[in-house]
């Protein structure tokens, strides 16, 4: 592997909408930069906000990080500016994988249940990694067909999403919000490993502040609740003294 500190940055392998992942000069690493565009309803709603990639380019290093102590591995591998990060270049299964504690978003539209229902346990759905489709609703048998992802991996990404769920609802408990839904990808190492990757950000998960039950992350944008990027670095902020104690 190439010393990190002789890391070069190379080309330009993707831009999302969120991010730009470029190749490095080691193959096995990518060199993520998080921008200031916000987009919703997959692309149609788009606006660019000042400090927005900075403050979600911290909470994901944070996030992973305490993941990583606790033992779920993934795709983080260090900080190299306010905005810029290096992370393990995986294969990404095309599956967006959403747990769910409480009734919101597009749960509610479907089923027409109560806003912040609570679920005895928690939901996970999966939806299918497609820009032409829409990113549609999938089973784990659709999944199978669509050679999207094995049987055995399929159990492991819930398992894993599960223990995810239950280590950030503590951590972000401890900041006095509830982890009420969000959204992982996964993907698959040179070694066929199943790696935690893409994002962890209030642009992926859904809080909730505990006293208030005001919406702390992207909903505020979708919703035009008020300013987003201060509510972001409020996030950020808990999360910081968090650190501190
Ligand atoms: N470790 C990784 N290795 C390879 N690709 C990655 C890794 N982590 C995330 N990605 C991919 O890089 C892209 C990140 O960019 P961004 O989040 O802006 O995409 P997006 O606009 O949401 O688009 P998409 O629909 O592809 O997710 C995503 O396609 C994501 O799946
Ligand atoms: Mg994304």
């Amino acid at each position: 592997m190439t010393e990190l500190t002789e890391i070069k940055k190379q080309d330009l392998l993707y831009q999302g909408k969120a991010k730009e992942m470029y190749t490095t000069n080691d193959p096995d690493i990518l060199w993520v930069h998080y921008m200031d565009q916000v987009t919703a309803l997959n692309g149609k709603k788009k606006v660019q906000m000042k400090d927005k990639g900075k403050t979600n380019c911290a909470i994901s290093a944070r996030l992973f990080t305490e993941l990583r102590e606790q033992g779920i591995v993934n795709h983080f591998i260090e900080q190299l500016s306010p905005t810029d990060q290096l992370v393990q270049k995986v294969t990404i299964i095309p599956l967006e994988t959403v747990v769910r504690n409480y009734a919101s978003g597009s749960f509610v539209k479907r089923y027409q249940t109560e806003y912040l229902q609570k679920f005895d346990q928690p939901v996970i759905e999966f939806f299918y990694k497609s820009d032409e489709l829409d990113d549609p609703f999938l089973n784990d048998d659709d999944a199978l067909a669509l050679g999207v992802a094995t049987r055995e991996q399929m159990a492991q990404i819930r398992q894993l999403a599960l223990k995810v769920n239950r280590l950030l609802s503590q951590i972000f408990a401890k900041m006095n919000v509830l982890l009420v839904d969000f959204k992982l990808e996964f993907g698959l190492s040179t070694a066929g490993d199943v790696i935690l990757a893409d994002e962890l950000s209030p642009d992926n998960c859904r809080l909730v502040d505990l006293d208030t039950k005001q919406s702390l992350d992207k909903d505020v944008f979708r919703k035009g609740l008020g300013q987003m990027v201060p509510v972001y670095e409020e996030i950020l902020q808990r999360l910081q003294k968090e650190e501190e104690r």
